[in-house]
């Protein structure tokens, strides 16, 4: 066998970036997030690990809301930024411009493409990370990233990024039609 057993630190390659948006003191904040999912169809659930060191943790807990928004490329560098400080040690308020939906406490970030507010709905805890549950409440978006009212990947540009190497990247070309494609699959009798 050629395959190598390359250890247990591995992760999905790749996984989307976003900005995990709470109120701290009042205020916005937002960290770097790569381990999230949408976990539940109906309703509509996306679960964030976060780090159980992270303010973020804290926050989320007590104001039991929390956005997840989508940066684009011209957004690395304060994206990044928001992945190594922590509101702990700094503001990190004014680093975007942020709007508010139905939640209170839930900052939303104008220049994303995508952005979605969630209200509390579980929480896991685990060794180092917890486990937020999130019902989504509302998404927003701006008319020249969709098309036919649906996000276009495209339009939106977003970026991805792989651990334990640490690289950002950006989406190449579409390949194939999810839900139809398996049709053609022919099996050898
Ligand atoms: C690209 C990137 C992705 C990250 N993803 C996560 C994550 O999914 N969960 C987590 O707990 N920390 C993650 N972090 C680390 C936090 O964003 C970082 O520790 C942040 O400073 C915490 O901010 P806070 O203390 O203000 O909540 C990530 C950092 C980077 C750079």
């Amino acid at each position: 066998m050629s395959k190598l057993n390359i250890g247990k630190n591995v992760f999905s390659q790749p996984m989307p970036l976003a900005l995990l948006g709470t109120h701290n003191e009042g205020k916005p904040n937002f960290m770097a997030l790569g381990w999230f999912t949408r976990v539940n169809n109906n309703p509509p659930l996306f679960a964030v690990a976060v780090n159980k060191a992270h303010q973020t943790n804290v926050s989320i807990r007590t104001n039991k809301t929390f956005t997840i928004n989508f940066p684009t490329e011209d957004m690395i560098i304060e994206t990044d930024y928001c992945g190594i400080v922590s509101a702990k040690r700094m503001d990190k308020s004014k680093i975007f411009d942020v709007f508010y939906g139905e939640l209170e406490n839930a900052p939303l970030i104008t220049k994303c493409p995508l952005s979605i507010e969630c209200k509390l709905h579980d929480i896991m805890e685990f060794p180092t990370n917890d486990l937020f549950i999130g019902e989504v409440v509302a998404a927003y978006s701006d008319e020249k990233y969709l098309t036919d009212n649906i996000p276009d990947l495209k339009k939106i540009n977003p970026v991805v990024f792989t651990m334990p190497n640490n690289n950002y990247f950006k989406i190449g070309e579409k390949v194939g039609d999810a839900w139809s494609d398996g049709r053609k699959f022919e099996v050898d009798q």
